[in-house]
């Protein structure tokens, strides 16, 4: 499975099967765990079996069930953007891998979550990670024309499916709160007010140049 193809078959998934990840899946995630890591500073652990932050058995916590594997990202305030970026990352490998992912920022039950930080670090969010019961579904979405302004002329097509990837990137409660613009071969991705709208921005720019492939183009 490519990274467009991940991108595509990725929904979130809350209903997870009692199964667990096997030793070789578990190993190959936690190497795209330790890159991701090691590129962004960020503290990311993989808690495997741990059934308390999700509720257990037939107990739910939030909306999710039999979720008992999490990661946990740990790090500063500013970094959140990153986050999404490596976040993201992980989460298409574990596409690639079988597995079904959510992100979650506030429906599990902290106490008893497994997370160690130290002082000054911050938790950012957790990503819920499993084989799902189903593998999701399609949800809907803004309208390109909402979510990027070009700035001269038509939007060419390296840059409608660099679009058409961000128009299916997870974010919090689905707000889709950006905007990419587009002058000659520079983009600008912006936040607008939201909730977690710095993490959905480094989820969609991850998005945008998996989807631009190998066209030319800048960060502004
Ligand atoms: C930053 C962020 C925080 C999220 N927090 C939660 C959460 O607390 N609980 C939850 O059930 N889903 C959460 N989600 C999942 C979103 O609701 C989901 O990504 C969105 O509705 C789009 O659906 P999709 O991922 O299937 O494309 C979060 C997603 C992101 C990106």
């Amino acid at each position: 499975m490519t990274l467009n193809e991940a991108i595509i078959a990725r929904h979130s998934v809350r209903r997870y099967l009692d199964k667990p990840i096997e030793k070789e899946i578990a190993e190959e995630l936690q190497k795209t765990i330790d890159e991701c890591a090691e590129k962004s500073g960020l503290k990311i652990t993989l808690q495997l079996d741990e059934p308390g932050a999700f509720g257990s058995g037939m107990a739910t916590y939030g909306k999710f069930e039999n979720c008992t594997n999490y990661i946990t990202f740990v790090g500063k305030k500013e970094d959140e953007e990153k986050c999404g970026y490596y976040g993201e990352k992980i989460v298409l490998r574990a596409q690639q891998l079988g597995l079904n992912t959510c992100w979650v920022a506030l429906t599990y039950n902290k106490s008893k979550l497994v997370c160690e930080k130290e002082s000054g670090e911050k938790l950012l969010i957790v990503l819920a990670i499993g084989y799902g019961q189903t593998p999701g579904h399609t949800r809907p979405t803004k309208p390109m024309k909402e979510l990027c302004k070009i700035k001269n002329g038509d939007a060419p097509e390296w840059f409608k499916k660099a679009m058409e990837s961000v128009m299916l990137a997870p974010t919090a409660v689905n707000q889709q709160k950006f905007v990419f613009y587009l002058d000659g071969n520079e983009v600008e991705a912006k936040t607008l007010l939201g909730f977690y709208a710095k993490i959905d921005l480094g989820i969609a720019k991850l998005h945008f140049e998996i989807g631009a492939g190998d066209a030319f183009f800048v960060w502004k």
